[in-house]
């Protein structure tokens, strides 16, 4: 029997019986008293408000309106900056509707200026943004300017719609006057060609990364080094593909090979034209995912692994073509930009395998932070005497990157952890049936014969069991705000009252893993693994990583000296190596709108 939902969508007869029965691990869909008691501790107002008062101070003191930028991010993490600006208006605004119901206008007007106020920082960063040089970086580079336009797009979409602005509410008599203009949408709809014409420039030139010559397919991560085909850029081309398939809305602007002012001469056929939905996304984000959930990326645990390299490979007369060097590093945003990508594929193919994926991989990163998920508690009791052990991805229950607790995160770094909390977010939002505009493809593995809404139940459902981690989190993390409400890199320490205490952080607080290499916060080794070794010079080359600063292991030392000896940095390890930063402060945000949209789910 075949079923079809609202979409369209067939799926076969089903072999899942039971509401949860999808997810990988089995867990009772009981009430968690703890849970509801935590969150009654911390009402929404609270939770509202902190989440607020993180963006105003990500904006307030790190944004700079002349420059249109994030002065002290890099390219890549500006873009990742600018993406979570996005989200959280998208949270305001959707908070903005529920207020609006009850409140004056004159309050309506209010929360519709603090929306502005943050929309217009986002249009200034449309041209603060170094498009100029993120085109000549890494393909992962170039895939977060994609995700983050698409993002804009989505939200200016969902604020138009929601909001219906309409010059004919205006009071007065401007409504009536000839030639006034009418129903117009909201200002920030002009704005959304550009950002589309910005994110398929760059979908078409990350769309050359993708090499089936070495290993059967996958995205190469950069073309200045050794050929490294890595986790992160095909989670980033898996997730822009399929979100340019769903909400990249057309483009017909030609720059910058022809720039066309004449409205009398339209440009020749077939080249203007970039349309919605073209099955060619699609494409790319199917290729993408088969290409790597057989690569053999993941590890023992579930997690995926930073990327291979080929063994051999710069060597005379060397035959293989085999990704089979693997890198072991483990780092949190690797487990979760691909979320945006199995959300998107289900969406379109409504086979449920992809959302499977999704929580296999978010329970095996719960899981790798020391937290269990059945027990909704950390796998341990919590001493303040000793630093919790490391699970993989974190401890206490609370996510980390390798980095954090030794203090030697890069920018790149301070960035992961934000990342994963932001497409956690979008994989647990309420499931939404397929617009009937958009051309389903029916997978020829979907394997159901339940009912849209039975689907939807079961995935919110199987999110609400997440809560009382996240819970846990975003207090961890919320421990880290500094007097000037500054988010701190390493959650894990707000968990305790450091103005009370030191926490002892011993040399293996990390313990290392063989075959592990740390490129992103030590720098990319210049070694026969990495760097094609030739004997006449390189001429230099511009990558996103040259522009930040990496530890070196003298500077590492001097932290750690410092630690012991500065009082400051004893009590709050979160002012070693780089400290606070945007990237931190962009984490934070993150963390405390990851529990909102997911918590208000059960709350409304
Ligand atoms: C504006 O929108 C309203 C409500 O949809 C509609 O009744 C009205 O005719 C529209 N006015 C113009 C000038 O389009
Ligand atoms: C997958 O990778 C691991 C680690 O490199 C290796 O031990 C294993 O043999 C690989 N499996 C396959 C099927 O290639
Ligand atoms: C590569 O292939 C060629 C031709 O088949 C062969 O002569 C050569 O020995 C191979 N090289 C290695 C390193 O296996
Ligand atoms: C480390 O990598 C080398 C070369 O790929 C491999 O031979 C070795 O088995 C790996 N060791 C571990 C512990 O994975
Ligand atoms: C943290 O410790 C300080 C100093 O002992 C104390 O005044 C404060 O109440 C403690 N805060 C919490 C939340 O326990």
């Amino acid at each position: 029997m075949r079923l079809k939902w609202a979409t369209g969508v067939a799926f076969a007869t089903g072999v899942f019986a039971d509401t949860l029965s999808f997810l990988p691990l089995q867990l009772s869909a009981t009430p968690r008293d703890r849970v509801k008691s935590q969150l009654a501790s911390y009402p929404d107002v609270l939770l509202y408000g902190d989440t607020y008062a993180a963006l105003r101070v990500l904006q307030d003191s790190y944004y700079e309106a002349w420059v249109g930028t994030w002065p002290s991010a890099i390219d890549w993490t500006a873009a990742v900056i600018g993406t979570h600006v996005t989200g959280a208006l998208q949270s305001l605004s959707e908070g903005l509707e529920l207020i609006r119901a009850k409140t004056e206008a004159s309050e309506y007007w209010n929360k519709e200026n603090t929306i502005s106020r943050y929309f217009t920082q986002l249009v200034g960063f449309y041209f603060g943004q170094d498009a100029f040089s993120l085109r000549n970086q890494a393909f992962d580079d170039m895939l977060w300017v994609v995700l983050g336009w698409l993002d804009t797009i989505r939200f200016i979409k969902s604020h138009d719609t929601s909001h219906s602005f309409s010059i004919s509410r205006a009071p007065g008599p401007i409504k009536s006057a000839p030639g006034a203009p009418r129903n117009e949408s909201w200002h920030g709809s002009l704005w959304s060609p550009a950002f589309a014409h910005r994110a398929r420039i760059f979908w078409e030139l990350s769309e050359t990364g993708w090499d089936t010559k070495l290993c059967g397919g996958g995205m190469n991560w950069n073309p200045r080094l050794l050929p490294y085909k890595n986790a992160i850029t095909n989670e980033l081309f898996i997730a822009a593909s399929i979100n340019m398939y769903l909400h990249f809305p057309g483009d017909t602007n030609m720059a910058p090979f022809k720039i066309n002012f004449d409205p009398e001469s339209p440009a020749p056929p077939g080249i203007t034209e970039w349309p919605p939905h073209d099955p060619k996304y699609l494409k790319a984000a199917t290729d993408g995912y088969k290409w790597l959930t057989s690569s053999n990326m993941t590890n023992d645990a579930g997690l995926y692994t930073d990327g291979f390299h080929i063994s051999g490979y710069p060597n005379a007369g060397n035959n293989n073509t085999k990704c089979d060097q693997r890198d072991e590093m483990v780092y949190t945003y690797n487990q979760g930009v691909l979320l945006t990508g199995q959300l998107g594929l289900f969406r379109v193919t409504g086979d449920l395998s992809y959302l499977s994926d999704g929580h296999a991989l978010i329970q095996a990163v719960i899981r790798a932070t020391g937290y269990d998920l059945e027990a909704d508690r950390p796998f341990e009791k919590l001493s303040r005497r000793r630093l919790p052990r490391w699970y993989g991805l974190g401890r206490a229950g609370i996510l980390e990157d390798a980095c954090d607790a030794k203090g030697t995160c890069s920018q790149d770094g301070q960035t992961f952890k934000g990342i994963w909390m932001h497409h956690f977010t979008a994989f647990c939002a309420p499931l939404e049936p397929l617009p009937s505009n958009i051309p389903a493809a029916a997978s020829s593995t979907a394997t159901s014969s339940f009912s849209f809404q039975h689907i939807k139940t079961s995935h919110a459902a199987a999110c609400q069991r997440y809560v009382g981690w996240l819970y846990h989190n975003a207090m961890a993390a919320r421990g880290t705000r500094d007097s000037e409400g500054k988010f701190g890199m390493w959650w894990t320490v707000g968990l305790f009252n450091l103005t009370a205490m030191s926490l002892p952080i011993s040399p293996d607080a990390v313990p290392h893993t063989p075959n592990a290499t740390d490129y992103r916060n030590d720098g990319v080794p210049n070694n026969a693994v990495w760097m094609p070794q030739t004997s006449v010079p390189l001429p230099p080359v511009k990558d996103a990583t040259d522009d930040q600063h990496h530890m070196t292991e003298r500077e590492r030392r001097a932290a750690n000296a410092k630690r012991g000896a500065d009082e400051a940095a004893r009590r709050d390890p979160n002012t070693r190596g780089r400290g606070r930063t945007v990237e931190t402060q962009g984490g934070g945000l993150a963390v405390l709108r990851a529990l909102w949209e997911v918590s208000k789910q059960e709350l409304v």
